[in-house]
Formats: C-alpha cells, structure tokens, sequence
C-alpha cells in the first residue's frame, strides 16, 4: 500500500479522499510547522508527500523520504520552497494549487488597500479608546476612486486584483515580463514598460511576482524612492520580493505614505521597528485563508497525488517558471 504524509492537518476533504483513494495516510498530529528533524523523520518511507509552503523540499528532504518519493504536492500556489532542480533529477512529480486561491487572495489584497488607505486599524484603536468622537479632520485617509492602482505581476492574482480595483473606480497600469494586450482591452489597463514607471505613476502598488532570484528584493530602497511620497504599497506575494529593513526606514521616513504586509522576509519574525509603525497594516500570511480556498488547495493537492500514484498525470503540475 502506497504511503502518503501530510506534514499538517488541512481543512476540507483531502485527507479524506487521500484514505478513500487507499492510501496509508500519516498526517502531523501536531497542528504546527514542523522542526526540520521532525518532518525528515516523518516524511520516511512515503510515496507522496502533502508539504506546506515552510517545508523546504531539498536533497535532505527527498532523501530523507527514501527512494519511493513520487510526488510532492505543495499546499500552495508559490512553491519556492521547493528545489525544482533537485526533485526533477529524482523524476519526482512536484505539484502546486493555482486557481482554486486567486478570488481569495485577491479580496485580501483589496482588503489590505482599503484598510490602508482608510486607516482602519488605527482607527479600530482610537474607537476602542473610547476617547476619540467625529472631528473634520480626525482619521482623513485617500479615496480610491480615480487613483492609479499599479499592478506588479499580471498573473492570475494581480488579474483579479486588477479587476477588483477597475470595480471600485481605480485605473489599472501593470508591469509583467509579457505585456498582455487581451487583458488591457477588457479592463482599460496601461502597460508600463519597466517596473520603474509603474511605480512613478501608482498611488498603490501592488506586488503579485513570485518568488525568483529575479525578483528578490525587486522593491529595494532605490525603488522605493521611485514610489509616490503619498502611495501605499500592498504585498501578498512574497516576503523577500521587498527589502523589508529599506521598507522599514523608508515608511519612518515618509518616502511612502504606508504599507499593508501580508508577507514577510522572515516570517514570522517582523524587521526590527516594523511593528511600532503606524502607518502599516500586518496580516500573517492569510490571503488564502478562506475555508473555501483552503478547503479547495487541500483536496487539489490531494487529487495530484492520487493520479501520480495511480501513473497519471497530475492536474496542476509545476511548470519552470
Ligand atoms: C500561496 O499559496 O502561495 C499563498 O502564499 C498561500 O496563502
């Protein structure tokens, strides 16, 4: 009987399906990232493998996993922790969840612009202070309405964010490595030719490139001052696509108005002086967080494990990026 590890307990019927398929199924009976000699221990033996996006799959893992290793599906839409190379040289099948998260990721992402821009967990605060009535100026934020909201990735989250955003009256500019003209006749969006110009012309950025050597640390401290001393820039993608430290001195400093997180370098730990700031919204990785998105990522990575097991494809097998 072919055995399956979940390295953590997930919501919806993936489990289910994975045991009604018969499997031998090991789930983590701790609902916790695992520490790394604790998921090397428990990956031993198995025939797939259920990650989540803090499992780093390396030559460790995969031969910690022993030679049976067929597939590694990835409880995720981004899979930089995963070492493509390394599971392509072992012919292991490696599998992530698209689609079934972006409406998800994308309302977070417009939750995250709208609570910034009107300042709705300072806020929050004050009116739980108690101390605080309607005053003309108390609490003035920035109507969305007519502003330029800059997309910074044109996958299928920034798509949507993007369409959300027409939704609400904004004008949509995008940078991508490809220029997507289909796109920009159905929702009126600019194409800017560099990352740099986008940046100039958005009073929101917003950040939805995965995770590459390419786009490490793309918004750094000089970009940062390409920015609008009045934006706000939002990040549901990845931590290390912003140098978090120069977002921090430059949010202090007022090189931009604020910023919502929902990602971080190193997460959970925050740069140092973040937390202090009030001009920052901080979510801890939850843009996917819907019983209906997780629901949906858990039995998706579970049906990819089931056809690779059975010497099928896979739904949604990663593609080089
Ligand atoms: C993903 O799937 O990559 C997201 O970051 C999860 O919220």
């Amino acid at each position: 009987m072919a055995k399956v590890v979940v390295t953590r307990k997930i919501p919806g019927s993936g489990i289910k399906m994975l045991q009604e398929a018969g499997f031998e199924v090991a789930v983590s009976p701790q609902d916790r990232v695992l520490a790394r000699n604790e998921l090397l221990n428990f990956i031993q033996g198995a025939d797939g493998v259920l990650t989540q996006l803090n499992d780093k799959v390396d030559e460790s893992f995969i031969s910690a996993a022993g030679a049976n290793l067929k597939v590694v599906a990835n409880f995720a839409v981004g899979f930089d922790n995963l070492d493509l190379p390394a599971l392509l040289s072992h012919n292991i099948v490696a599998t992530n969840t698209p689609d079934v998260l972006t409406e998800a990721v994308a309302e977070h992402t417009i939750a995250l612009i709208f609570a910034i821009s009107r300042r709705i967990v300072e806020a929050d605060k004050l009116a739980r202070s108690q101390t605080l009535e309607f005053g003309p100026s108390v609490l003035l934020g920035m109507e969305l309405n007519g502003k330029t909201l800059g997309i910074l990735g044109l996958g299928r989250i920034g798509s949507r964010v993007a369409e959300i955003g027409k939704a609400v009256g904004m004008e949509v500019a995008y940078y991508d490595v490809k220029k997507n003209s289909e796109f920009e006749s159905k929702v009126g969006a600019i194409f800017k030719i560099t990352p740099e110009e986008l940046l100039a012309v958005s009073d929101i950025v917003s950040i939805h490139v995965p995770l590459l050597n390419s786009t490490k640390h793309l918004i750094n401290a000089e970009r940062l001052k390409m920015m609008k001393p009045t934006s706000y820039l939002i990040n549901t993608s990845r931590g290390p696509v912003v140098d978090e430290v120069a977002l921090t001195q430059s949010l202090k400093s007022g090189v931009i108005k604020g910023a919502a997180l929902d990602v971080f370098e190193n997460e959970p730990r925050l740069s140092p002086g973040l937390e202090n700031l009030a001009n920052v919204v901080l979510t801890p990785h939850i843009a996917s967080a819907t019983t209906e998105a997780r629901s949906a990522m858990g039995e998706l990575a579970a049906k990819n494990i089931i056809a690779v097991l059975s010497g099928q494809s896979p739904l949604t097998p990663i593609k080089k990026p």
